[in-house]
């Protein structure tokens, strides 16, 4: 007898980025011709910088010859790639061995992929809010879940509290969706939080090249113990542009072992059955970000859109309305004006505006009465959005 997933019956009934998708594509058939500036879904406008498309296109041509054909790539990624980022942590004082570096084809993938390696009886602790996809991925394993609220006058950053018990933590820094960043000494707090109760830390680590802050941790393996509880799961798509390209890695310390088992070897063994490696030409690809050149050029977009992230906390600050994020993120997370609901103001903004941002709500019940925007658009479709959302909020 066939019985079904029977979680899918708890999950809502589309995906929040989905959901928005749809309702734009509708406005867009109702209202032809008008443009939409687009500030929801973090989906990057600057194309992939120039060293990668040379690297991609010298790969092309690399299949078209016997001698430097690639067939199926390993499964856990390619040397060459998995060594340059073990050489690009080498650079900020973190030590791997290039077999802690797993290839893989994006953190969204990944971050709930990686629930395989956990009995379904492991509860996950979310913060609220959360990016959904955490969410969705517990619900679907039939995970339970316990939500950890959080408060806006910290940010809506979570702190440990020893009544807390959760196998597994899913901490986003820089956080999406409100942008702000753990401190260096509340992330020590959850590293010996989840020591102490033999927790594993999934750590998203998707938009770190958006920290300028020195003080401020990039990687959780900045933090003493880390390497004892921690993955980290990170992504090419927000650094460098790959989100339609495909690309990300996640690091699984050897040092991290549960009941006896190592989740390093855990992971390789899942990979070798359940992929054949994300392809040789998008790996070379990879690999160019993070050559000297690569580097410089994606920090160039970076720059861009950061640039374009001020620009939209200007505009809220002439409302006067409290928002986080942005410094170091691409994202903002503002109160909703004129006490609306957070659904109610992404419909009074693209009704009113053509701009599109995401319902807080989207990202669980905490985020009620917030609203986020991205800062991926192009500069000029972000500088008219903010004038746009300006006079809305002189209404
Ligand atoms: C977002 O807008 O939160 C992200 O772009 C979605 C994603 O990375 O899957």
């Amino acid at each position: 007898m066939l019985t079904m997933n029977m979680n899918y019956k708890n999950l809502k009934e589309s995906y929040l980025f989905a959901e928005i998708g749809e309702k734009v594509r509708t406005y867009q058939r109702e209202h032809p011709g008008e443009h939409i500036y687009r500030l929801g879904i973090g989906d990057v406008s600057l194309p992939l910088p120039c060293t990668v498309i040379k690297a991609l296109h010298r790969a092309v041509d690399d299949q078209a010859f016997r001698e430097s054909f690639h067939g199926y790539m390993p499964e856990c990624g390619a040397d060459f790639l998995r060594e340059a980022v073990r050489r690009y942590y080498g650079e900020r004082g973190i030590e791997l061995s290039s077999d802690e570096v797993f290839i893989s084809s994006g953190a969204s993938d990944e971050l709930g992929d990686i629930q395989d390696l956990f009995d379904r009886s492991t509860a996950a602790l979310l913060p609220e809010p959360a990016y959904p996809a955490y969410y969705d991925a517990c619900v679907m394993a039939g995970r339970r879940v316990e939500h950890l609220k959080t408060v806006r006058e910290r940010d809506f950053l979570p702190e440990p509290e020893g009544r807390l018990d959760a196998g597994l933590i899913y901490i986003c820094s820089p956080n999406n969706p409100t942008g702000a960043v753990y401190g260096r000494e509340l992330l020590r707090d959850w590293v010996d939080f989840a020591r102490a109760k033999g927790s594993v830390i999934i750590f998203d680590a998707a938009y770190e090249a958006f920290i300028d802050d020195d003080s401020l941790p990039k990687s959780i393996f900045e933090i003493e113990g880390a390497r004892e509880c921690a993955i980290e799961i990170c992504s090419l798509s927000k650094t460098a542009g790959f989100t339609g390209t495909r690309l990300g890695y996640t690091i699984i310390p050897k040092a991290l072992e549960r009941n006896g088992m190592s989740l390093n070897a855990m992971w390789r063994r899942n990979r070798t059955t359940k992929t054949n490696g994300v392809s040789y030409i998008i790996q070379r690809g990879g690999e160019a970000v993070f050559s000297p050149e690569g580097q410089q050029e994606i920090r160039k977009n970076i720059l861009v859109y950061k640039k374009n992230a001020r620009e939209i906390m200007r505009a809220i600050d002439d409302s006067g309305l409290w928002y986080c994020g942005g410094d170091n993120s691409p994202y903002i997370w503002m109160e909703c004006p004129f006490n609306m609901k957070s659904r109610e103001f992404f419909d009074f903004l693209l009704n009113r505006a053509q701009v599109v941002g995401t319902p807080g709500v989207g990202f669980g019940a905490a985020g009620e009465g917030y609203f986020r925007l991205s800062a991926f658009g192009s500069p000029e479709d972000t500088r008219e959005a903010c004038s746009r959302l300006r006079s809305v909020l002189r209404t």
